[in-house]
């Protein structure tokens, strides 16, 4: 599908927006006779127009809402086009028409014709940057959906990395990649001992964007666990699947680039994707072990599911050995079931000592109409991933509760002093996949986070 703006007086199905003191003046009997009132979100179709009931719409996310509805009525009704005078909304309407397009039929060896083909938007003031970007937001997170969404048999950790290559290879966006022999010399042991048992190739992809001259140095580490079979601590089978979801964080951090690679940033952006699987086999890493991480520290398994923490964390320590100048790091992942516990399917949770880096992402998440819920600290809970003696750090709390946040203290523990009011652990483990629709996401993959990012660095 197509979002055009155009001048022109185009042909399509015109969409006309209706308040309940609209309703007087039209004279359809059809919009009459179908119990239309005008209430958000209510439409009729009556010949070339398709009424839509804008009563009581307030945010910019209620139109974000309304226009993934109107893609889907058009879709429904088997309309080729559209014409669609656009409200004042415009970014988040538009987004929300865009999002409204998407679906996931890879895998349906019988697949639905897209009939829709073009949306043409007209407007008095220029809107052409505004919809181009809303398009390319919507696009990154559709593309982020359409990774989580592509099951693990396939979306293997080589399949993430030729997608990488692929996505930026001929733009300003440079990758590296780090395999199983560079990770042994720069000593990430937490990360090669989860990636292991598996017969996938295990990495780090760094990708990065430098602008010429720049303020700000932004870092995002991303989670990529391609599978999370939960090891030897296996996972149950009620809560094994949906674990294709676990390289959420990372594929939402390359939606994210997707964007910085089409209309570039004024921050210098770095990434890094630790990519690996959790699985098991003779050689796969065990409760006791003590491992040594790159920073140095040592810590013993408790739960081998504990894994992505174990990932983040030298990946942490390698971002802040490379790069001196950071402004802000940024972890993004679907670090706990806690979070969904604690935040539900819709909302996601930040942990970290930094409340203005908190305020920041509470508001790019506003705009972005996704929410990120504070996880706040209490002060009895800081020594909760400390070990009992054996070594410095276990991978899970000692206690049962505030899973969400004492997994982002032992994050914590990977970020030097001078940082730490610099970083900010972002658990997306509700949001990245959801069992039913909410908002503009529909079930599945959502590239819940993706619009949120690209707002802290467009
Ligand atoms: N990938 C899971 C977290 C998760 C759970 C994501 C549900 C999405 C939905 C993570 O690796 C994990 O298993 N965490 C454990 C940690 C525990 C053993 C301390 C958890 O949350 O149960
Ligand atoms: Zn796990
Ligand atoms: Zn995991």
């Amino acid at each position: 599908m197509n979002i055009i703006v155009t001048k022109k007086s185009s042909k399509g199905l015109e969409v006309v927006f209706l308040n309940k003191k609209d309703l007087k003046s039209i004279k359809s009997e059809t919009l009459k006779n179908s119990g239309f009132e005008a209430k958000n979100g209510q439409m009729t179709v009556d010949a070339d127009i398709l009424y839509v009931g804008i009563d009581g719409i307030k945010t910019a996310d209620d139109w974000m809402v309304l226009g993934l509805k109107i893609t889907q009525k058009l879709k429904l009704v088997k309309a080729k086009a559209a014409v669609i005078d656009v409200p004042k909304n415009c970014a988040a309407f538009v987004a929300g028409l865009q999002l409204g397009d998407y679906d996931f039929n890879t895998y349906k060896s019988e697949k639905k014709k897209a009939t829709l083909k073009t949306i043409y938007l007209t407007s008095k003031s220029n809107i052409v940057k505004t919809v181009k970007k809303a398009v390319a937001g919507a696009q990154a997170q559709c593309a982020v959906r359409d990774l989580v969404n592509t099951p693990p048999n396939v979306a293997t950790t080589t399949f993430i990395h030729d997608y990488i290559i692929d996505k930026f290879n001929d733009t300003d966006i440079k990758w590296n990649r780090y395999d199983a022999k560079k990770l042994k010399e720069l000593k990430m042991e937490g990360h090669l001992a989860v990636g292991r048992a598996s017969v996938q190739p295990t990495m780090v992809m760094k990708l990065t964007y430098t602008p010429k001259d720049y303020k700000e140095h932004k870092v995002f580490v991303g989670k990529g666990i391609i599978f999370d079979t939960g090891g030897y601590s296996l996972k149950p089978s009620g809560s094994i699947t949906t674990m294709q979801a676990d390289k959420g964080g990372a594929m939402t951090v390359i939606g994210m680039m997707e964007y910085v690679a089409k209309f570039g940033s004024e921050y210098k952006i770095t990434a890094y994707l630790p990519l690996a699987e959790n699985s098991i086999s003779g050689d796969a890493y065990r409760p006791d072990d003590i491992l040594t991480m790159k920073n140095g520290k040592t810590v013993r398994i408790v739960s081998t599911d504990a894994e992505g923490r174990l990932l983040l964390a030298d990946s942490l320590a390698l971002a802040q050995e490379e790069n001196k100048d950071i402004s802000k790091i940024y972890t993004v992942a679907t670090l706990t079931g806690s979070a969904v516990v604690q935040f539900g399917d819709e909302g996601a949770g930040m942990v970290g000592y930094n409340d203005k880096l908190k305020k920041e992402v509470r508001k790019a998440g506003d705009k972005a109409g996704e929410d990120f819920l504070d996880a706040a600290f209490h002060k009895y809970m800081m020594d909760s991933v400390t070990s009992e003696g054996v070594a410095d750090l276990t991978n899970t709390s000692n206690r049962r509760t505030m899973g969400c946040q004492t997994a982002g203290l032992f994050l914590t523990n990977f970020i030097k002093k001078k940082n730490k009011m610099k970083y900010l652990h972002l658990d997306i483990a509700g949001p990245a996949w959801v069992p039913a629709p909410f908002g503009v996401n529909p079930k599945n993959g959502t590239g819940f986070g993706t619009r949120t990012l690209i707002n802290l660095v467009k």
